[in-house]
């Protein structure tokens, strides 16, 4: 018997801990996983000793752009990005022009993702058209998703129509998502706290990049630490499955503990901003507006490192946010109008990996933060998630040996610049399968378009694609 791919020799991060193994492939699945030289021989051997196989990434929140706004991505850059980085699935936010607020707008999004994607996907539609969220729940999403932000000086990324922060509202909103089984991702933001502090801020006059930074941290971060209080008690009133985006305070992390050792549906992600940009001010001074996403002072980022090591916060999802650098500079005079948030999809498995050779993380939390359990939140486990017999083949290879230092000249995004060049990673991916294809081959990209396919929950009930 001769199988299509085998993986030989490689040291695999699976369920039941790290074994040097080989990994065979047949079609679009794993067909077996042997002890190292025991597998049949296949049409394709990948000789891996030396690599570390982990499955392939889940990123559940990447801002990919189309449709309305492919001058800063699109899904070919995206799915570029996503074999040089290992990750095999992403998911797409709401903030698009149409927006998936509606059936029929979601419908199309899904259309051009069937026709265009390179990686698997899906889109969190997004959940403020109350009448909606039952139709959207049938198209095999796998999340809704609210901003609780509505930008004040500029058009984008928070557009009017996809961002409510009324309690009430969000009320109304948790009770449908709830009747439809899904989780509900939310940005929390306290929007009537924040008219407030921002006033104080401009009627100083003050409205740099530094200001804008100081204002979203304002007050030892009260602006996520009360939106996330008000969110919790409303998942209680409501039973709804809650998902926290963005953590970023040490009380917030205290109170996803609290919450989940009271037995509630909450789970939560942080994004690599946290622990490797806006946690040091002196990026800030350095890259001004290129530099946030936000302000995360140091207290906060090692509380939630802490949190994010111990599985408090249960995953990492990138947020990959490109902004082109014109929609970047007005940041250094004004950071309101600069278009918030920074790019990361190509990178972040390797700033993981750094952390794993510097001893702060282990290869098991990081196949668990940015596979397993993203899967098993979104219903994908088991056929997505973990490298096991059956499931899709999408794992990736990474040298951990490997050194890079990152520079503008690698991005493979549209936007054509990273906050995180100049910066010194040590573990880079060389292969990347998906679904039995290799699609970063000995470093080279080997993507095409068309091959994505919408990533379903396992009890989905589809009605399109
Ligand atoms: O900084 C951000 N940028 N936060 C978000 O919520 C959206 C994102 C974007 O789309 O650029």
């Amino acid at each position: 018997m001769t199988h299509d791919i085998v993986i030989r020799g490689a040291k695999a991060v699976l369920e039941e801990g790290i074994r040097i193994v080989d990994i065979a492939t047949d079609g679009e699945r794993i067909a077996a996983i042997t002890d190292a030289g025991a597998a049949p021989s296949g049409h394709r051997e990948i000789k891996a000793d030396g690599l570390v196989a982990l499955p392939g990434l889940i990123d559940m929140h990447s801002h990919h752009r189309e449709p309305g706004f492919s001058h800063k991505e699109d899904l070919g850059a995206i799915g570029r990005q996503c074999a040089a980085g290992g990750v095999t699935t992403s998911v797409a936010m709401p903030n698009v022009s149409p927006p998936p607020t509606t059936a029929k707008n979601l419908d199309d999004m899904l259309e051009l993702y069937r026709e265009r994607s390179m990686v698997d996907y899906n889109v969190n539609a997004s959940g403020v058209e109350l009448d909606e969220i039952p139709k959207l729940a049938e198209r095999g999403i796998l999340a809704f998703k609210i901003f609780m932000v509505v930008d004040t000086g500029r058009s984008y990324p928070h557009m009017p129509g996809i961002g409510l922060h009324k309690h009430g509202e969000l009320y109304e909103r948790m009770k449908a998502v709830k009747a439809t089984g899904l989780p509900l991702m939310i940005h929390p933001h306290d929007q009537a706290l924040m008219d407030a502090i921002e006033r104080e801020y401009w009627d100083r006059g003050e409205r740099d990049f530094r200001a804008y930074a100081r204002a979203y941290a304002h007050d030892d971060g009260v602006i996520w630490d009360t939106a996330v209080a008000v969110l919790l008690r409303l998942q209680e009133a409501t039973g709804v499955r809650l998902h926290l985006l963005h953590t970023q305070t040490r009380r917030v992390v205290e109170m996803l503990r609290a919450a989940k050792a009271a037995g509630r549906a909450v789970s939560a992600e942080v994004n690599p901003w946290c622990f490797w940009l806006g946690n040091d001010w002196a990026n800030i001074e350095r890259l001004g507006s290129y530099a946030l996403s936000y302000y995360v002072a140091p207290h906060h980022s090692e509380a939630v490192y802490a949190g994010f090591r111990d599985g408090t916060v249960d995953i990492m999802a990138t947020d990959h946010a490109p902004h082109l650098r014109e929609e970047k500079e007005p940041g250094w005079k004004d950071g309101w109008k600069a278009h918030t948030g920074t790019p990361s999809e190509q990178f972040y498995l390797s700033l993981l990996l750094t952390d794993v050779a510097a001893g702060k993380l282990s290869y098991e939390r990081v196949a668990e933060a940015t596979a397993t359990t993203p899967a098993k939140l979104f219903g994908l486990y088991p056929r997505k998630g973990a490298i096991r017999v059956g499931a899709d083949a999408d794992v990736v290879l990474v040298d951990p040996a490997k050194r890079r230092t990152i520079t503008d000249a690698d991005v493979l995004s549209k936007c054509g610049w990273t906050p995180y060049a100049g910066r010194d990673v040590r573990g880079l991916p060389v292969y990347t399968l998906l679904r039995g294809e290799v699609i970063l081959d000995d470093g080279a990209l080997a993507v095409r378009e068309g091959y994505g396919r919408q990533a379903v929950r396992a009890d989905a009930r589809v009605l399109t694609t």
